[in-house]
This record gives structure tokens, sequence and C-alpha cells, in this order.
């Protein structure tokens, strides 16, 4: 049966191990693995900028011994002009997968519907689940176990990476806290499946307006840009409310003394992140980049081993 990665629940917690797993093993030889030999090709979809999403999936589908399609939306018939599921059906017949950066999460559900290959959330406005096994992969290299870990995200609890560490994080089972003003809280019946996760992993879900309070012990500090893609407009209001829930060295200071900073990139240093906490010894940004490629390769080994 074709499975698909539109959000990070869309795998099941043993699931998301056995892809880290995998990752570990790619990451010892990145040419080792041919599974896209051919070569098979896989379409990548961007309705949105990116650096990292598009390096790394072309990179790694070249690695796998595939060919990359690059799609940009401007210069296709997406976007209005075509249907996600007419665009799937014409894809289906010539690629092996679908990779899509989009807006609306339900785009990708009706892409995900009208097709045969295996449909990934390259990030939407609600979840960014590829960035979350990088995340997690880099978490366990510098941490070893993910299970019990404290982790604390600040900022704009409402955006697709926070949403995101809801669902992986519990899957995981680490207890996960998302600080943010109320008005900027995780999605609620986001919240709740992350929840529903968490008790079956022995992981928590716990959402706070105090930072300082979230912070305390936390073994990973994470925070990602106050406008996200598509929140252009919204820029003066968002760096106003969320002023508070910057990530400074007396924030980390209430961390436990061994914890790291993650942020999926691009950063805005001065407003999310003080320079010298991303800049700083403790802060593992580059591992985590580079680990979007490994995780990944992952990913498309094992999705295409379930459609196999
Ligand atoms: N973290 C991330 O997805 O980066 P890009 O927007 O550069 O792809
Ligand atoms: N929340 C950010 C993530 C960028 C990788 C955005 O959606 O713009």
């Amino acid at each position: 049966m074709t499975r698909h990665f539109l959000r990070d629940d869309d795998i099941t917690p043993a699931e998301q191990a056995e892809i880290l797993d995998l990752a570990v093993e790619l990451k010892k030889d990145r040419w080792a693995d041919k599974s896209l030999a051919g070569p098979k090709t896989v379409a990548v979809i961007f309705d949105k900028s990116s650096t990292r999403t598009r390096v790394s999936f072309a990179v790694g589908i070249a690695d796998l011994g595939g060919s990359p399609l690059i799609i940009t939306t401007a210069s296709s018939q997406l976007g209005g002009k075509e249907t996600p599921a007419d665009t799937a059906r014409v894809l289906e017949r010539q690629v092996a997968a679908i990779v899509w950066r989009t807006y609306a999460q339900q785009g990708l559900e009706e892409m995900a519907e009208g097709t045969r290959v295996p449909v990934v959330n390259a990030l939407s406005d609600d979840f960014h689940p590829c960035q979350l096994l990088a995340d997690l992969l880099t978490v366990r290299e510098h941490k070893g176990e993910l299970r019990g870990l404290a982790l604390s995200f600040f900022g704009d609890g409402r955006s697709n990476m926070a949403h995101s560490y809801a669902l992986a994080g519990a899957m995981a089972g680490m207890h996960v806290r998302i600080a943010s003003p109320a008005e900027y809280a995780p999605r609620e019946d986001v919240v709740a499946d992350a929840q529903r996760i968490a008790a079956e992993t022995g992981g928590s879900v716990t959402v706070l307006t105090d930072p300082e309070e979230a912070a305390a012990g936390a073994d990973v500090i994470v925070t990602d840009t106050w406008v996200s893609m598509g929140k252009e407009e919204e820029k003066q209001a968002r760096l106003r409310d969320l002023s508070v829930y910057k990530v400074t060295a007396e924030l980390m200071s209430r961390a436990d003394e061994k914890a790291i900073f993650i942020h999926c990139l691009p950063a805005d240093r001065g407003y999310e992140v003080d320079a010298e906490v991303i800049d700083g010894p403790q802060s593992v940004i580059w591992d985590e980049a580079e680990n979007r490629l490994h995780a990944q390769k992952a990913l498309l080994v094992w999705l295409l081993r379930q459609a196999a």
C-alpha cells in the first residue's frame, strides 16, 4: 500500500525509530544505497522559497542513484492553473515519488489522494515533518536516547515547526513544551493528537505562556522565525507580540547545563534568537542542517520499500 508523509503522525512511533535508524546507517556511507537506481525520478515541487530542503532533496536523490526533478510552481501549471489531483495523475506515471512544499495542508491531501506514488510534505503552513526527522536525528546524535528528554520550543506556537515538534516529539517519547503568547498557542486538535500519542509513548506535551518556566531544566532549546513564509504582512505585530520569547543567553542558562540549541533555519539573529546563542557552543544548527540530507534519504528509501 502506498504510504504518504504529510504529517509527522502519518508514521507510527516504531516506524519513526526505524527511519531514524536507517538514517544513521545511510549517513555512514552516503553512496552505498542505490534504491533510486535506474535512475528513478523524484519530483520536488516548491510553492515557497527554500535552500536546505531543495539542496538536501536534490543531493539525497542523486546519492541514491536517482534523478531529482525540481519544479517551481510559478513555472508549472500548479498554483491555481491545475488541481493537485490532476498534477498527481500526470506525475505518478513518470516519477517514483512526489515531494511538495506548499501553503495549505489540504493541497497535499488532495495530491496524495490522487496518486499511487508516495507524497512527502516538504513544509506546509501546518507541519514540517521532514525537518523533524532531521532534528530528532541531531538530538539523538548529541544526547543519545530521545525518550524522556525535555524539548522546549519558544515563539509562534501555531507555526508548522511548533506543530511538528508537538507530534514528532511526542512520538519519540519526549516531553515537549511549547511556550508562546495565548493568541499564538498551537492548534488544539494538534495538541490533542500529540497528547494522545504521548500517552502511549511515555512522553508529554505542555502548552505554556511563561518562557522561563518552559526553559527550566530543558535538554533541548528550540526556536524558529517569528515571521513564517506567508505571514509577512503580520511582521510588525509578530515582532512585538513574540519579543519576550527570544532565546537569549539568560534563557539558555535556565535549561540543563548540557542543553543543546537547534533551529531549522533560516534564522533572524537578534529577533527569535541572539547571535551569542545560535553561534555559541551549545548550538548544533549545522549538524541539524546536514541531517536534512540523511533523514530525507532514509524517508525516501523507507517509503519506496513500503510501496514495493
Ligand atoms: N529549514 C528549512 O526547511 O530550510 P529551507 O526553507 O531553506 O528549505
Ligand atoms: N516556520 C518557517 C520554517 C522555515 C523552514 C516557515 O514556514 O517559514
